[in-house]
C-alpha cells in the first residue's frame, strides 16, 4: 500500500460481511465467450483468471441472462438453468483462491434484446423500440408487458439469483442501467405506462424493487444484492436524468441493497461512453456525486478511470465510495500490480477509442478484442 493511493487501498465491506481488499472493481464487461447455450466456458475462466489475479477488490461477471427468452449475443452467458449454474462453480473456486470476490450481474435485455436469437418479441414496458437493435436484427419485434409478464420476470430474476447463490455466489448485481429491461422501466422515455408500473417515479421503480424483494426472500437474505443504476439516459428532458432519482435511490437503500454502481447512457446514446471527452467525464462525475449525496449505501461507478491516481482522486474528493474500471483493466489486467511495483511505464494503456465495444456487433468477429492488450489483440481484418 502506498500513501499515494491511501483511499484506494482502504478495505470495504459489502452487505456487512463481504470484504474487498481495495475499492477498485472490475465493472461488467460482456466479452461473449460463453459456450453451449450460455454456459461458463474454459475461455471465460482464463479471462477471469487474469482479472482476479490482477488485484482488484471485486470483479463482476457480466450479463448473465435470467431468461431463455431474452438474449442478445449467441455466445452471451445464461443463468436460468441448473447446468449453467453448475458451470460457474469453477469461477467461484478461482475467486476464493485469488481472494477476489466475484459478483454476478443478472441481466434481462428487455427491448435491447434480439428477436432472431429467441424467435420471440422482446419485452418492453410500452413498446418503444431500440433504434440500434432494430437496425441490426431483421426480425426485431417488441411486446408490451402485461402483469403476467411482469410476474414472470420477477420470478426469473429470483430463480437466477437463487441458482447463483446455490452455486457459490455471494453477491449479485442487477443490471438496471444502459436501457435494458429494469432500466427501461425507470426511464420516462421507454416507460409510458399509466398503470402501477408507470407514470410516477415511485411506479417506475416498482419492478426493480419487487425484483429485489423477491431475491431477498428466495435467498433468505443471505445473498448480497447490488444495483447497477442507470442515472441518466443522455436523452435530455425526454429521458431519465440524475436529478429525478431521489425517491428511487432512497427506496433502494430501504429495500436492502448493499451498494449502487452508477452508469449512464442507453443503447442509442452509448457512443457517448466510447470515446473520452472531458465534458462527458465531468457530467458523469456530477451525476455520481449527486447520487452519493442522497444514498444511504455506498455508491460507485465506472467510466474513463484510467488508473489508480484517478481512482484515488475520485475517492478522496468524495465523488464515490468505490471505483469501477472496465476498459483500463481489460487493456491491462495487471494495471494494479504494475502500479504498486513502480512499473507504470509497462502498463498497456486503454486508448478509449471504443473498438472493444464495436466488436460486439461486428459479424466478422466471434468475441471482443483489444487494441493494446497482447493477450487478446484484435486480429487484422483487412
Ligand atoms: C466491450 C464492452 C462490454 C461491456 N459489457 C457490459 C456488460 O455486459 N454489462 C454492463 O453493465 N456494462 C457493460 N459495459 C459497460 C462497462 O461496464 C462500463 O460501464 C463502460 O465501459 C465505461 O467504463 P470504462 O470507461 O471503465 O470502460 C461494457 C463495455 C464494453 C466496452
Ligand atoms: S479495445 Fe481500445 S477502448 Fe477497448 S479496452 Fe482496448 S484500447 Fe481500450
Amino acid at each position: 500500500m502506498t500513501s499515494r493511493h491511501r483511499h484506494v487501498f482502504e478495505p470495504m465491506l459489502l452487505g456487512g460481511h463481504l470484504e474487498m481488499r481495495n475499492r477498485v472493481f472490475f465493472a461488467p464487461m460482456g466479452i461473449d465467450l460463453a459456450s453451449d447455450h450460455g454456459h461458463f466456458s474454459p475461455a471465460l475462466l482464463e479471462f477471469y483468471r487474469g482479472v482476479l489475479e490482477g488485484g482488484c477488490g471485486l470483479a463482476f461477471l457480466s450479463n448473465a441472462t435470467v431468461s431463455a427468452s431474452s438474449r442478445l449475443q449467441e455466445s452471451g452467458l445464461g443463468l436460468f438453468n441448473q447446468s449453467q449454474a453448475d458451470s460457474l462453480e469453477c469461477l467461484f473456486a478461482l475467486s476464493t483462491e485469488c481472494g477476489t470476490p466475484i459478483g454476478v450481474q443478472l441481466q434481462h435485455y428487455g427491448g435491447q434484446g434480439a428477436t432472431t436469437l429467441t424467435g420471440e418479441p422482446v419485452l418492453t414496458p410500452s413498446g418503444v423500440a431500440c433504434p440500434r437493435i432494430s437496425k441490426l436484427d431483421p426480425h426485431y419485434a417488441t411486446r408490451v408487458m402485461d402483469e403476467d409478464d411482469i410476474a414472470l420476470v420477477i420470478e426469473q430474476f429470483a430463480h437466477s439469483a437463487w441458482l447463483a447463490w446455490r452455486a457459490g455466489a455471494k453477491l449479485v448485481q442487477l443490471q438496471a442501467s444502459n436501457g435494458y429491461l429494469l432500466s427501461s422501466f425507470l426511464s420516462p422515455y421507454t416507460n409510458r405506462r399509466t398503470d402501477r408500473y408507470g407514470d410516477s417515479e415511485e411506479n417506475r421503480a416498482r419492478l426493480l424493487l419487487e425484483v429485489i424483494a423477491a431475491i431477498i426472500r428466495r435467498t433468505d437474505a443471505q445473498l448480497i444484492v447490488t444495483v447497477r443504476l442507470g442515472i441518466d439516459d443522455r436523452l435530455g428532458d425526454a429521458g431519465l436524468q440524475f436529478q429525478d432519482l431521489c425517491e428511487t435511490v432512497q427506496a433502494l437503500g430501504h429495500a436492502g441493497v448493499a451498494a449502487i454502481e452508477c452508469s449512464m447512457c442507453v443503447g442509442m446514446t452509448f457512443q457517448d461512453f466510447l470515446g473520452y471527452s472531458e465534458s462527458m467525464d465531468a457530467y458523469l462525475q456530477d451525476g455520481v456525486r449527486h447520487i452519493k449525496s442522497i444514498s444511504s449505501v455506498p455508491v460507485g461507478y465506472a467510466g474513463f478511470v484510467d488508473g489508480l491516481d484517478k481512482a484515488e482522486q475520485l475517492l478522496a474528493s468524495e465523488v464515490c465510495d468505490w471505483v469501477g474500471m472496465s476498459r483500463a483493466l481489460f487493456a491491462d489486467n495487471d494495471l494494479i500490480v504494475k502500479t504498486l511495483n513502480g512499473q507504470e511505464h509497462l502498463i498497456h494503456k486503454c486508448r478509449w477509442e471504443g473498438n472493444c465495444f464495436r466488436d460486439k456487433s461486428d459479424t466478422r468477429l466471434s468475441r471482443v478484442y483489444c487494441c493494446v492488450n497482447p493477450k487478446y489483440l484484435r486480429p487484422n481484418l483487412n
